[in-house]
């Protein structure tokens, strides 16, 4: 029987096609922890996922998460290490997931944003550990169970491609998350900062950030009050 010669896709349905399977990915990824709670817009998650799963496109290096509080941005990034790890069959590293878990001042008895977890428990560790495994993720996560400013000592050095800071949302907090952290990431890597003209003390940090004369970070992306930089020098 006559078969037509085959017809190339058009540019138009190839970009569909890649849309599609971008969609699946994120289904996929929503589902697999929709029973983790917590701060992230699925916007903010994606664009988290899509940075991690991205590592063709920056330099080598671990992705650090300041911050971790019940496992919900960790699962996104961590989800964005899964599809680099189905996708081409390359190991992209793990979450380092650094965090005491005791919650910040706004989660505590009475705070603006108690939450029963910590007043309870007086940690999110145990909640955020079986979070995790229900999302099947515990092998591409490092719990680092410590204040940032205790755990920057025992990093190993390592360059850091990914950073998204959102521990204590205060300015010093961030300023000194910040300070302690970025000089891991090398130029062409990102920091991500969390609640960015939402909270008054991370605002008014990464306004200054970014005014500073020595231009080393650029603004590139956001969703939401995720604002993502790229090291430039
Ligand atoms: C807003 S929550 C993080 C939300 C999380 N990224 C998510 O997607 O659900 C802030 C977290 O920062 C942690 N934290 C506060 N101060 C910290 C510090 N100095 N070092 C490390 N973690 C800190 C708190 O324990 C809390 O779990």
């Amino acid at each position: 029987m006559h078969q037509p010669a085959a017809t190339p896709r058009t540019q138009a349905e190839e970009f569909l096609t890649r849309e599609m399977a971008t969609l699946v990915i994120y289904e996929q990824a929503r589902q697999s922890f929709a029973h983790v709670s917590g701060w992230l817009h699925p916007a903010e998650g994606f664009l988290l996922m899509r940075l991690a799963s991205a590592t063709n496109a920056m330099p080598a290096g671990a992705v650090v998460e300041i911050g971790s509080f019940k496992g919900l941005s960790t699962c996104w990034l961590a989800s964005g290490l899964r599809s680099v790890r189905s996708r081409t069959g390359a190991d992209a590293g793990k979450v380092f997931a650094v965090d005491h878990f005791t919650g910040s001042p706004e989660h505590q008895a009475g705070g603006k944003f108690e939450d029963a977890e910590i007043v309870k428990h007086g940690s999110t560790l145990p909640l955020f550990r079986e979070n995790i495994q229900k999302a099947g993720l515990t092998d591409l996560v490092e719990v680092v169970q410590a204040g940032s400013l205790e755990a920057v000592k025992t990093w190993s050095g390592a360059p850091i491609r990914l950073l998204f800071i959102d521990g204590d949302h205060s300015y010093e907090a961030t300023r000194d998350d910040f300070a302690a952290w970025s000089k891991f990431v090398p130029v062409g890597g990102y920091i991500c900062f969390h609640d960015v003209n939402t909270w008054e003390g991370v605002t008014r940090f990464v306004k200054e950030l970014m005014a500073d004369p020595s231009r080393r970070f650029i603004t590139v992306m956001g969703a939401a009050s995720l604002l993502v930089a790229r090291r430039i020098a």
